[in-house]
């Protein structure tokens, strides 16, 4: 990474803005409810970074969005139950504020002392923070001496508080460098991007194909053989002429997925059987079927056994697999068998030698929830993030930083 990182800046007696991604999941969407973190990813990612810049003996404030709240009238997404949360953790008081910026918040910056640390209101609750508002950038500079992007997971929004504010602190004259983790999946996924290894081998699924295109094409510069499952083979496979029932297919993107397999003969993989239902319903009964049988009353939630076994057969001599995207309906037990198979298959090969890169979202949270994350090589904690990565596109969060 061409980009500095808090190892070479000096932080001793500094007050540090490290803008973190604790955008984490609730438990209630009502304000009234004593509202609870149900997945602390997010926060345990990041402990290294905020425990490094505090044994350096600096002071920290921490900011980050949660949700896509409206107005700060939806309190529901106040940052209170992540402080609390992150303060258990860390072993030490978060304080809180319940603001951005302003007065009120520039008072208790200033009296933070080294070792403590004060976490910043929701910044989406300024209407500047996605207009990447100048004044609101301006204003987060003012707060600190040094700037840390340690958000991974929103290093491809050029907001006020992932990208301005970067360079409002380098013109004041401050350092606007990465935390760790920002490191950590560059390493692990910018790798894939600019210098795999080969054999490298792709594995996308989810629902739509038409979110994945730039993806596959990304892919065909990189890597050595495409694996598709998820709702977005029933695309490539209506393309190839086969019946696909009530499945979900985009017919817009039809054309595309011609010239996606054009392009890349042999090197995309499709699957050779899917389990279909009646239905999109968790209770729905499962059947396995050939590709060349789908009922026309029946739609297809997953990969069947024997793409699994093709799938195993073409990650036989694989170096590097990034694997984006569910294979079917994981959340549906009925429909997960695919998703959760392809887990335990990367798990058994990452043994073996192969380094297993997780994209976020979904993938992630399929493999967490088959209790294989720490199988795996690397889970990354950005989903729309490591996507744009994955696209070869550049990270306007990462991009600010100093080179
Ligand atoms: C995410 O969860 O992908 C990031 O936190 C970004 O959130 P956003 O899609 O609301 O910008």
């Amino acid at each position: 990474m061409n980009k500095k990182t808090i190892n070479d800046v000096d932080l001793s007696g500094k007050k540090v803005l490290v803008r973190v991604d604790f955008n984490v999941p609730l438990s209630s969407k009502d304000p009234q409810d004593d509202i609870q973190v149900t997945d602390d990813m997010r926060i345990r990612a990041a402990l290294p970074t905020l425990n490094a810049i505090l044994d350096k003996g600096a002071a920290l404030i921490l900011c980050s969005h949660l949700g896509r709240p409206k107005s700060p009238d939806d309190t529901q997404f106040s940052m209170a139950p992540v402080a609390k949360r992150l303060s258990d953790l860390i072993g030490k008081p978060v304080q809180t504020v319940n603001d951005v910026i302003g007065d009120s918040v520039t008072a208790v910056a200033e009296k933070l002392q080294p070792g403590e640390i004060l976490m910043l209101e929701n910044t989406r609750f300024h209407l500047g923070e996605k207009k990447n508002d100048l004044q609101l950038a301006q204003a987060l500079a003012q707060l600190a001496d040094v700037y840390v992007n340690d958000a991974f997971g929103s290093a491809h929004r050029a907001h006020a508080s992932t990208e301005g504010v970067a360079r409002q602190v380098r013109a004041n004259g401050g350092a606007a460098v990465a935390g760790y983790l920002m490191e950590k999946e560059l390493a692990a996924l910018g790798t894939a991007v600019t210098n795999p290894e080969h054999p490298y081998v792709a594995i996308m699924g989810g629902a739509k194909i038409s979110d994945k295109i730039k993806l596959i094409d990304n892919l065909l510069d990189t890597a050595d053989k495409i694996l598709i499952g998820g709702g977005m083979a029933n695309t490539f496979l209506k393309a190839q002429g086969h019946e696909m029932g009530t499945s979900l297919v985009e017919e817009d993107a039809i054309e595309e997925a011609k010239r996606l397999m054009d392009v890349a003969g042999s090197r995309l993989v499709l699957p050779v059987d899917l389990v279909v239902a009646d239905e999109f319903s968790a209770d729905s009964k499962a059947n396995t079927v050939p590709i060349w049988a789908i009922p026309v009353s029946k739609m297809a939630l997953d990969i069947g056994p024997g793409t699994l076994e093709r799938f195993n057969a073409e990650l036989q001599d694989a170096r590097l697999v990034v694997w984006n995207g569910p294979m079917g309906v994981f959340e549906f037990e009925n429909f997960a068998e695919g998703t959760n198979g392809l887990a335990h298959l990367l798990a058994e090969f990452v043994e073996h030698g192969t380094k297993v890169m997780i994209g976020g979202g979904d993938s992630a949270a399929a493999v967490r929830k088959a209790n294989l994350a720490d199988k795996m090589t690397h889970i990354s904690t950005g989903g729309g993030a490591s996507l744009e990565l994955l696209e070869g596109k550049s990270l306007p969060g990462i991009a600010a930083l100093d080179d």
